[in-house]
């Protein structure tokens, strides 16, 4: 299949485009590059387009497209906070924009990247997909209104969708060249790898006194791989499902923030240090997935089930040449 995945020069979208490569597919990468690295484009060419200038897509059609997967987004939570008008703006006017450039070319299917962010502070310990989503912040609340939108859409259009809700995603494939660069770098893993390496301004850990056992926040880490792999998944499910649909992606494990540094210290040799800080804005104590229906019906199985192999595979990106 071809398959146009927007904002594929990106984290998890450079990851799928791999997975997607691998699998015998043809892809096309449309990114307008704020976040993304054009290194990370290396399956496939790339259509410098923005899903804000509706105008600019329509290049991206130009060859029939059997499915869209789509990465493109805003996602840190604290700015969204700060600058809610970017995020309702790039998140829901601009997915907007991208499905219906995808009616105009008659695409009906289409992969949306959806997040743990849309539940906001969990009422239970295992979030399945029936869970209340009641967003705290405009990034959740902006990737739960695009999951409304392609409800509608399945609705009155007749689109097919999986929106895959990621809880924690992290790892690379740095035997690929490819792995986590954000600027600024906010995430847990990436944050602590750099303070092994004696790079950043040291490691803070946001909060000791949340309700858990050792005080810091719990989250489920999963590996890029296997949410590339989820997203392959999907791409077949469509094919037999009708409708919208949404799956949580999570290894079903909680790992707290002090846990992920030990585990970070072995997997290093390195010393790790740290100071505690204040809590962050909008963090949850615990968020843990139940993703039953994911191995269920997409028949995911994710192969990165611990944290330390996970960690080892973003320290040898780390490492690696490409960083
Ligand atoms: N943390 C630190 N120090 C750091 C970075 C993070 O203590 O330098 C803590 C955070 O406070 C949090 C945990 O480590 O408790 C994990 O934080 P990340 O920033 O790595 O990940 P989040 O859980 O905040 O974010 C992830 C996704 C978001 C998604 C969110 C759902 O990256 O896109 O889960 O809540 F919205």
């Amino acid at each position: 299949m071809h398959i146009l995945v927007c904002g594929g020069a990106g984290y998890v979208g450079s990851h799928a485009c791999l997975a997607l490569a691998r699998a015998g597919h043809e892809v096309t990468v449309l990114d307008n590059m704020l976040t993304g690295h054009r290194e990370a484009v290396r399956w496939g060419r790339l259509v410098d387009a923005d899903i804000l200038k509706p105008e600019t897509l329509d290049s991206a059609f130009d060859r029939k497209v059997d499915a869209v997967m789509h990465f493109c987004a805003r996602s840190l939570v604290g700015e969204s906070v700060t600058d809610p008008y970017a995020y309702y703006q790039n998140n829901v006017t601009g997915t907007v924009n991208l499905l219906e450039a995808m009616r105009r070319h008659g695409v009906d299917r289409v992969v949306f990247s959806s997040t743990a962010a849309v539940f906001g502070n969990p009422v239970s310990d295992m979030i399945d997909e029936d869970h209340p989503k009641n967003p705290i912040n405009p990034y959740g609340a902006s990737k739960l209104m695009v999951e409304r939108v392609l409800a509608d859409a399945a609705n009155a259009y007749g689109l097919r969708s999986v929106a895959l809700r990621y809880f924690n995603a992290a790892g690379a494939a740095a035997d690929e060249g490819i792995g986590e660069s954000h600027e600024p770098e906010t995430h847990l893993i990436p944050n602590a790898l750099k303070a092994a390496a004696g790079e950043g301004a040291g490691l803070k850990v946001f909060g000791n006194d949340y309700p858990t056992p050792d005080g810091t926040c719990v989250r489920d880490y999963v590996h890029v791989l296997d949410l590339a792999d989820a997203h392959l998944r999907a791409l077949d499910w469509m094919d037999r499902e009708p409708g919208a649909h949404r799956f949580n992606l999570g290894n079903g494990n909680g790992f707290s923030v002090l846990q992920v540094i030990e585990a970070a210290r072995k997997v290093t040799g390195r010393d790790i240090p740290y100071e505690i800080g204040p809590r962050r804005a909008g963090d949850p104590p615990v968020l843990v997935a139940s993703s039953a229906q994911a191995r269920e019906k997409l028949g995911w199985t994710p192969k990165f089930d611990r944290i330390e192999p996970i960690i080892e595979t973003a320290w040898a990106w780390h490492e690696s040449p490409a960083y």
